[in-house]
């Protein structure tokens, strides 16, 4: 196999993988070794892009389900995304522009997660603090129904009718509850909560709704209100799962509310699934990272894997690849019924933060770990240190460098420590924050999933570990 411990799109993403290799770690022929089955899960892939059905995969039903994550990045009628359909979003965030004071995005899981990555990824930090004229004209930002937590939620009621007060005018409220079932607990009951104190307080609310959901009136209570109460509707199609809806309806309908590139983005998703689909082996970046994983969990025993992004925007990447990885591959049974206990423990972490915290226990805690950092080349906001205090020596050290020097160093050190110490670690790195590499990289994670889905023989579309809580709550609430 073409080893050459880099790969990835010119000028765009790229998987550094070297120092998951060695001796000691994963070796060439490790990878020679696993080369069929590497194979099967490409051509399992590719028939899945096809055909859009992946071996045994059954909805909560029983019913063979679509899986269709890779058409997102393919504007087609029929698929997730057609031109249509972006050009009603870009249409939304125009008219929400100058209008909109505030969206209230409502969802939890799958429905919240891509939302919050976008927004972190998307946006200027402090966002809702900003003048209006800095946000070019775009609403501030707001989550909920991501928890079931009165308290949180009466301080946002508070915190908007606040600055209705202070602004003296009702502000224009768009809620944006967004449920793929249109049934989950946490995002019903906030919008209701929401919604009945906002209508009660027209001297502070004019509220609006957009709901993001199925959009079947028999299985979505939130898709039959939608048409009782004339609100638009934003489809959430079958064949998309929760922890892969961020590049359709849900995800991009924060883009719009941002003035994201969506377009950009979704070309940057077509360029990854195009690398994907057309490589093979070791030229195959998801390809490969998912063996090496595959193969560290198997030969190597590492049953955790930690997101390390540097840079605070990254955080929610990490809390959105916990999902994806958590619920895909983490299962039971493998797909012929047989007993598998696959996964393995994703965790987020931010750099340089905890460097200050869990390096030290990457560092001389057991050998069960991949590290895998993130780097954004270039910054969106270069900031030069400064020296206030020339007569101090030890700050002539940090003194007129780009504080993105520091951060790179600071990543640099880490990744050379746990290598020193036969450690596995890679590196994902983006040229920039922009949306096309977001987009390249977001559908890397999604396809490297779905192909150590294949690897391990595991359904990585259903998460039925959930359904036994969901039955005991159901007994408990009818209870309380
Ligand atoms: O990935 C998933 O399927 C889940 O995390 C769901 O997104 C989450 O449970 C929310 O479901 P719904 O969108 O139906 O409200």
């Amino acid at each position: 196999m073409n080893l050459t411990g880099s790969l990835g799109i010119d000028g765009g993403f790229r998987f550094q993988y070297q120092n998951l290799m060695g001796e000691e770690k994963i070796t060439g022929d490790d990878l020679e070794a696993l080369r069929p089955a590497m194979e099967q899960a490409a051509n399992a892939v590719r028939v899945m892009r096809r055909e859009g059905f992946s071996k045994a995969h059954l909805s909560k039903d029983g019913t063979p389900e679509h899986v269709y994550f890779p058409r997102q990045a393919y504007l087609e009628e029929g698929n997730p995304n057609d031109e249509a359909s972006i050009q009603r979003l870009e249409e939304l965030g125009e008219k929400w522009k100058d209008s909109v004071d505030a969206a209230v995005f409502i969802g939890i899981g799958g429905s919240y997660l891509g939302d919050k990555v976008v927004f972190d990824l998307a946006s200027k930090p402090y966002w809702n603090q900003l003048p209006k004229t800095e946000r070019n004209g775009y609403p501030q930002i707001y989550f909920a129904g991501n928890n079931v937590d009165g308290t949180a939620l009466q301080g946002l009621i508070r915190h908007l009718a606040l600055q209705a007060r202070h602004v003296k005018r009702p502000l224009h409220i768009q809620l944006v509850p967004i449920s793929k079932s249109g049934t989950t607990m946490e995002p019903l009951t906030s919008f209701a909560a929401l919604i009945s104190y906002m209508r009660a307080h027209p001297e502070w609310f004019s509220v609006d709704v957009t709901a993001v959901t199925g959009l079947d009136e028999k299985e979505s209570l939130l898709y039959r209100l939608a048409l009782e109460n004339n609100w638009p509707a934003f489809g959430i199609p079958e064949g998309i799962g929760g922890r892969f809806c961020i590049l359709s309806n849900p995800g991009l309908l924060m883009c719009a509310a941002l003035g994201y590139d969506i377009r950009s983005l979704l070309e940057g998703a077509r360029e990854m699934s195009e690398l994907c689909l057309t490589t093979e082996g070791a030229d195959n970046p998801a390809l490969l990272n998912a063996s090496l994983k595959y193969l560290a969990a198997e030969k190597l025993g590492a049953d955790i894997e930690v997101l390390m992004g540097y840079g605070d925007a990254l955080q929610c990447l990490g809390a959105w690849y916990v999902q994806l990885l958590a619920e895909s591959l983490g299962k039971r049974l493998d797909r012929n019924g047989n007993t598998a206990f696959y996964g393995r423990t994703p965790i987020v972490a931010v750099g340089t933060t905890d460097m200050h915290s869990m390096t030290q226990q990457h560092q001389d805690g057991k050998r069960n770990k991949v590290i895998q950092f993130l780097e954004i080349e270039k910054p969106a906001i270069p900031l030069v240190v400064d020296n206030p205090f020339p007569q101090e020596k030890a700050f002539g050290l940090y003194a007129g460098k780009e504080m993105d020097v520091l951060l790179k160093a600071a990543l640099t050190a880490n990744e050379t420590a746990l290598t020193e110490d036969g450690r596995l670690n890679a590196r994902y790195v983006l040229p920039e924050l922009a949306p096309r590499y977001i987009g390249q990289l977001l559908m890397f994670l999604m396809y490297s999933i779905a192909y150590e889905g294949e690897l391990a023989d595991v359904d990585a579309y259903d998460q039925p570990g959930v359904e036994a809580y969901k039955r005991i709550m159901k007994a408990e609430l009818a209870k309380a």
